[in-house]
């Protein structure tokens, strides 16, 4: 029945019957926060074009985490910034390895907040590219080797979830095999499937200091132009035993994540990175937009498209108010 019968505006009227007939709620079950930790002790490094982030040592990583558990945050993910850096990244799986310190304070502090541990060799290699360099580009089967033994190292350490962001081809079928082969067969994958090679991550990179020294990424991250080729590695990545797909970005992908969450009944992952974070903190400083709002509309937006797992820098943020 068309207008003068139907009026979409009569749903419109109250607050109360926008809340009835809403169909997306964000909530604090979608959130995941990503956390940087360094050496040292009583180290707080502000990461400048993150305002309300920083390089956290893990005495104070430990602190800040009590306190987002207390504010309603159940999940963080975990970057690490190492004392020393190799050629191959290995200082990613050693024991005593910065994120392996970071894991065991925490479960021993917050046992109950779930960790998830970035697996990439970005932040560890003198290089700053995600893998072993051979001839001038990231050697991919070697790679996978560093990359199993990363997360079964970060495994023992009592993580609860390994997150590859490198972008290699396999890799998600090496870590799940060396994972299972050390007995760690429930410990998931949530695997970074269609990331992109973008622009949006510039903040992490100082984060992280993990720019790449020469060249670039578009070896091994994808076109920005291209969403068929997302659905084949999400495929790829589904076969090989990926538990979570993860779109990322998240804004400038809205697309992406949409095809993903229908082409394949899987729980999809956004990221919503640091560029994306930054312009957001960067025109609210300015007065130009209102964050608050700006903020959960973004979020809502993500979910919207088809995500049902959140990674936001704007987590710690915004979960008061969920
Ligand atoms: C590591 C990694 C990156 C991000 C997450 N994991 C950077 C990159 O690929 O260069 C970006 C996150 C962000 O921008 O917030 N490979």
């Amino acid at each position: 029945m068309a207008y003068p019968t139907t009026r979409l505006r009569r749903l419109r009227q109250t607050p109360v019957l926008r809340n009835l007939v809403r169909e997306t709620v964000l909530t604090r079950n979608d959130l995941i926060m990503p956390l940087f930790v360094c050496p040292g002790t009583n180290v707080e490094n502000p990461i400048n074009s993150m305002p309300g982030n920083s390089q956290l040592s893990v005495d104070l990583l430990v602190n800040k985490c009590k306190e987002l558990y207390d504010r309603g945050i159940q999940a963080v993910l975990l970057f690490g910034i190492p004392e020393h850096k190799d050629e191959h990244g290995l200082v990613a799986c050693e024991h005593n390895g910065i994120v392996q310190q970071a894991v065991r304070a925490l479960k021993q502090a917050v046992p109950d907040l779930y960790l998830i541990a970035d697996i990439c060799n970005c932040e560890y290699t003198t290089h700053g590219h995600c893998g072993t360099i051979v001839n001038g580009d990231v050697h991919n089967d070697l790679t996978l080797e560093t990359l199993a033994k990363q997360s079964v190292s970060l495994a023992q350490e009592g993580v609860d979830m390994v997150a590859p962001s490198d972008m290699m081809d396999g890799r998600v079928g090496a870590i799940r095999k060396a994972l299972d082969q050390h007995g760690f067969y429930n410990t998931p994958i949530m695997a970074y499937s269609a990331k992109y090679a973008s622009a949006f991550y510039g903040p992490f990179r100082e984060a992280a200091e993990s720019a790449p020294k020469f060249g670039d990424r578009k070896t091994y991250q994808m076109d920005p132009a291209n969403t068929n080729e997302a659905l084949r590695e999400v495929a790829l990545d589904i076969e090989e035993g990926a538990d979570i797909v993860m779109v990322k970005p998240a804004l400038s992908y809205l697309d992406v994540i949409q095809r993903v969450k229908t082409n394949f009944n899987m729980p999809v992952a956004a990221y919503n990175v640091s560029g994306e974070f930054a312009m957001v903190k960067a025109a609210a400083a300015k007065g130009w937009i209102d964050e608050k709002r700006i903020v959960h509309e973004i979020l809502t937006s993500i979910k919207r498209a088809g995500s049902d797992l959140i990674i936001t820098y704007h987590a710690q943020e915004i979960v008061q108010d969920l």
